[in-house]
């Protein structure tokens, strides 16, 4: 299984935000967005073997985590406008004290970072971070990881601070935008599981 970890700052928790301003009316919904695309998103198919966790942590009902699950996701399109419209209407449905589904493969519940890592305790973790080790000097544990990136911001350090178990790894020199850290670890996934 391979889970990835986004936090969103500044990310709506509301699903009453335009498809056609993800930027200005969500908080930044479109990094989300993106991820969302990049971590399950193949030419012609869906990542089976993906999990993603997106922290949504923006007003005005934080915190929230949507889950997608790639063994039962369903109607997830290659553009941004179809991610951004599955996140809206996780954001719709009205949370109790348990997990709620919103559409086939997604999932949301109230909680915050650290209970999406506690969901991940039994996988190596990963903290993606520009100055971290290079990926391809670190065993991946291809079958069982989870990584964590942060958004336009990056992780605040009381983030920072709850991920003491994660290695950071950097995916190459440049900093680079969140959905193509995701593309950039797969691929080396992908790589690593064909050899
Ligand atoms: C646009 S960057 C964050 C920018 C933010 N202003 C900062 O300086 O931290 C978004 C996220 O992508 C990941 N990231 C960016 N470049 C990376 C790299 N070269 N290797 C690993 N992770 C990277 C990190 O998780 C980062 O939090």
């Amino acid at each position: 299984m391979r889970q990835f970890i986004v936090v969103g700052h500044k990310a709506a928790t509301s699903g009453d935000f335009t498809l056609d301003d993800m930027p200005g009316s969500a908080g930044r919904i479109d990094i989300l967005a993106r991820c969302v695309t990049a971590a399950f998103v193949t030419s012609f198919d869906i990542r089976r073997d993906t999990q993603v966790r997106l922290v949504l942590l923006g007003e005005p009902d934080p915190p929230k985590i949507i889950r997608f699950e790639g063994s039962e996701l369903k109607y997830l399109n290659p553009d941004e406008r179809s991610a951004g419209a599955l996140i809206r209407k996780a954001l719709q449905v009205k949370l109790g004290t348990e997990q709620r589904r919103s559409t086939k493969g997604v999932y949301v519940e109230r909680a915050g970072l650290a209970e999406a890592l506690r969901h991940s305790d039994e996988s190596a973790l990963f903290y993606l971070h520009e100055h971290g080790k290079d990926v391809r000097d670190v065993d991946l544990h291809a079958n069982n990881a989870a990584f964590i990136l942060g958004d336009h911001l990056g992780l605040f350090e009381e983030e920072e601070e709850q991920l003491s178990q994660a290695q950071r790894i950097r995916v190459g020199p440049i900093k680079l935008h969140t959905d193509q850290c995701i593309t950039l670890v797969h691929n080396e996934l992908d790589r690593l599981c064909s050899t």
